[in-house]
């Protein structure tokens, strides 16, 4: 079986023999098909890019008919269970687990990056009292770039390094920064006694307590929801962190688009609408009700459905259970019971049952949130925080990537044909 494909133009009668590789075609082997010599080729056309593979990787794999998630080949259950967030970080950049002391070293020059320059905090505090955290993350990520100005060097292994550690260490006090803000709180110095999670949770719940240990169950669950976020190969904002990264700008302005990609409702901002709709619904008995909604098309489950799972999201069977962890410190929140019915009645449902609908990764992960007290405007920026390292790791891959080139689509010209100014009083 030759690994071809015959393409025939019907205009003109010729046929074309295609290479495949890896199940896909080049799409420039298209451009020869031409009916006169001076045109410019055939071209795909693919708005959002649902059949088109902008790169080759070896970070994340996903199988979403069978529900697979794997980060360099490790299933994320046993990531989930067994490693630390920092670990996985390793892990996602470098292509393998780190040894001890690979990853002790990495510990420390991350846990000594987490300060930002002071000049950072007076440019939070010219923000509203009430501006949107992820906004704040964005600009104040973007503003890091003006901080090191030797980030540019990109295509320097070192360099590039060196903006790794650094953002890894200080996304979570930006972060945190952001949240101190707008709940009015002053701003808490990282600590570097503490774990990655330990001290972002110091950074965000401390009040004055000069020896705050985070509870230890919290700081796992952190280090796990990290984990289950770190990356998803090819999203919207990934591939945003691709596209601007390959113009070789530096890693604090890419990271910061990618994050921008990230803080609109269709990526980051789905498990804020579980919680609305949970709220609607507002008790248990009314869940066959709104069933009934959805299934008469005047309501969505929200926290359902994927556009690669087609099956139960590895990731919500982990924060499902998570939850049940958190709940036991912080209290059982009481919409959980609305989304355990909801649950149990649509995954019986002939309607989502045919439709391959399941939960998705915000089913639960909003009502975690909740739990611990966070406004609903700052769970992209907690999605940011773990998501960092997987859009370091495919900028990396990207740079080093032979066969990459500044993202540059093509598209189908339907505008007018050439024609000439009139001036404004003639018109
Ligand atoms: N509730 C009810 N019906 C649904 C849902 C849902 N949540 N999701 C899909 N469907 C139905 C569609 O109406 C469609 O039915 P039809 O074929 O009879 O018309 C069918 O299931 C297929 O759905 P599509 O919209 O084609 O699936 P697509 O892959 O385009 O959409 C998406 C995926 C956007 C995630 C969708 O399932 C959805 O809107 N879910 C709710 C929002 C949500 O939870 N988003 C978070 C995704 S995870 C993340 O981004 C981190």
């Amino acid at each position: 079986m030759a690994d071809t494909l015959t393409v025939t133009d019907n205009r003109t009668g010729k046929s074309y023999e295609l290479p495949i590789s890896h199940g896909t075609v080049n799409a420039m082997d298209f451009r020869q098909i031409k009916v006169t010599d001076d045109e410019f080729g055939m071209m795909v056309y693919d708005p959002g890019y649902k059949n088109t593979a902008s790169c080759k990787s070896r970070i994340t794999f996903i199988d979403g008919e069978k529900g697979i998630l794997r980060y360099r080949g490790y299933p994320i259950e046993q990531l989930a269970e067994r490693a630390t967030f920092l670990e996985v970080a390793q892990l996602l950049i470098n292509g393998e687990l780190p040894t001890r002391e690979q990853h002790e070293k990495f510990v420390e020059e991350v846990t000594v990056h987490t300060f930002v320059h002071e000049n950072m905090k007076s440019f939070l505090e010219g923000f509203r009292y009430d501006a949107n955290p992820m906004s704040m993350f964005i600009s104040s990520v973007a503003a890091l770039s003006s901080f090191y100005p030797e980030a540019k060097d990109v295509l320097d292994e070192e360099c590039r390094r060196a903006q790794m550690i650094r953002l890894i260490a200080k996304v979570p006090t930006l972060a945190a920064f952001a949240y101190r803000h707008s709940q009015g709180l002053p701003y808490v110095y990282p600590r570097n006694d503490l774990s990655y999670s330990g001290n972002f949770l110091a950074m965000i719940f401390n009040i004055n307590q000069p020896n705050y240990q985070p509870h230890p169950t919290l700081e796992r669950a952190f280090d796990v929801l990290f984990t289950l976020h770190a990356d998803h190969e090819q999203n919207c904002s990934t591939s945003t962190m691709r596209a601007v990264g390959s113009s070789q700008v530096d890693p604090y302005s890419a990271l910061a688009a990618a994050a921008a990609a990230l803080y609109g409702p269709l990526h980051g901002g789905a498990n804020r609408m579980v919680l609305y709709m949970l709220e609607e619904i507002g008790s248990k008995d009314k869940v066959p009700e709104f069933i009934k909604k959805v299934k008469n098309r005047e309501a969505l489950l929200m926290g359902f459905g994927h556009r690669v799972y087609k099956n139960y999201d590895p990731r919500a069977r982990i924060i499902k259970k998570l939850a049940h962890e958190v709940f036991e410190i912080t209290g059982v929140n009481p919409l959980l019971d609305i989304a355990l019915e909801l649950e149990r009645i649509a995954l019986e449902d002939e309607f989502f049952v045919k439709r391959k609908l399941y939960p998705n990764v915000d089913f639960y992960s909003g009502l975690i949130y909740q739990a611990m007290k966070f406004p609903i405007d700052f769970y992209p920026v907690l999605f940011a925080i773990g998501r960092t390292v997987g859009w370091l790791a495919q900028w990396r891959e990207m740079l080093l990537d032979k066969e990459q080139k500044i993202a540059r689509p093509r598209q189908i010209y339907l505008g007018e044909g050439a024609r000439d100014y009139v001036p404004l009083e003639e018109r």
